[in-house]
């Protein structure tokens, strides 16, 4: 089975994501780690960001896996590295090459192969795995979700302010949005779920009750 997560920076995709893999005993797909782990290689080996045909060539030679919560390219964990603002902006023009997402939906659908997937990113349920059996829309208020940044920034040691939190997520949103391929909009069969008054283990327990309720629909 595969469910898929998409949704804005902030709406509390990764870790829903992660506590449900985790409950249900399912891989897990990090595809904004992916993204990132691309554009970590690419600022590495001096290829520059706007070479949308050698990005995608990196993104195809480069082995991308995940292991115990851990990314690796190549087998060198680069989990913390591909964290950092740096790479959050180089990410941009990589995630925007469509030569580049077309390289990533070859993998993520190998990666997925015979398993059962909790998949998370932006346009798992619309472009990735269309034929998904739950496919979510995590959302939650630009406020709440900076706020949630913020605070995790913060408990990182990263020495930054809400205001500047928003004014970079409001960048992001927009160029999820605007991208002309993979843009951040719900599947049309997504449920969307909004995640301001809702705690983590609440975001859990409604993802695991639908794919509870889609077994059960499969068993009838
Ligand atoms: O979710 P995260 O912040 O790690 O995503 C990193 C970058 O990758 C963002 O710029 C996001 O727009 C992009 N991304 C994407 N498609 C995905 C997942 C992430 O374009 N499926």
């Amino acid at each position: 089975m595969i469910i898929t997560l998409d949704g804005p920076a902030g709406a509390g995709k990764s870790s829903a994501a992660r506590a449900l893999a985790a409950r249900l005993g399912w891989c897990y797909i990090d595809t904004g780690a992916m993204y990132r782990a691309v554009a970590l290689v690419a600022l590495e080996r001096g290829l520059p960001l706007d070479d949308d045909a050698g990005l995608a060539a990196l993104a195809e030679a480069i082995r991308i896996a995940f292991a115990d919560g851990r990314v690796l390219v190549d087998g060198r964990d680069v989990s913390a590295e591909i964290r950092t603002e740096r790479i959050t902006q180089a990410t941009r023009p990589v995630a925007d090459a469509p030569a580049v997402r077309d390289a990533m939906k070859r993998l993520q659908r190998r990666m997925a192969d015979g398993l059962d997937v909790v998949t998370e990113g932006r346009d798992q349920g619309s472009v990735v795995f269309p034929h998904a059996d739950v496919k979510v829309f995590l959302t939650a208020s630009a406020e709440e979700r900076a706020r949630r940044r913020h605070r995790e920034e913060e408990s990182r040691g990263c020495d930054t302010t809400l205001a500047a939190v928003l004014a970079s997520q409001a960048r992001r949103d927009e160029g999820d949005r605007s991208r002309p391929v993979g843009r951040l909009e719900p599947a049309a069969d997504a449920i969307v779920i909004e995640t301001d008054s809702l705690s983590r283990e609440e975001v859990v327990e409604r993802l695991a009750a639908l794919v509870e309720a889609r077994r059960g629909a499969g068993r009838r």
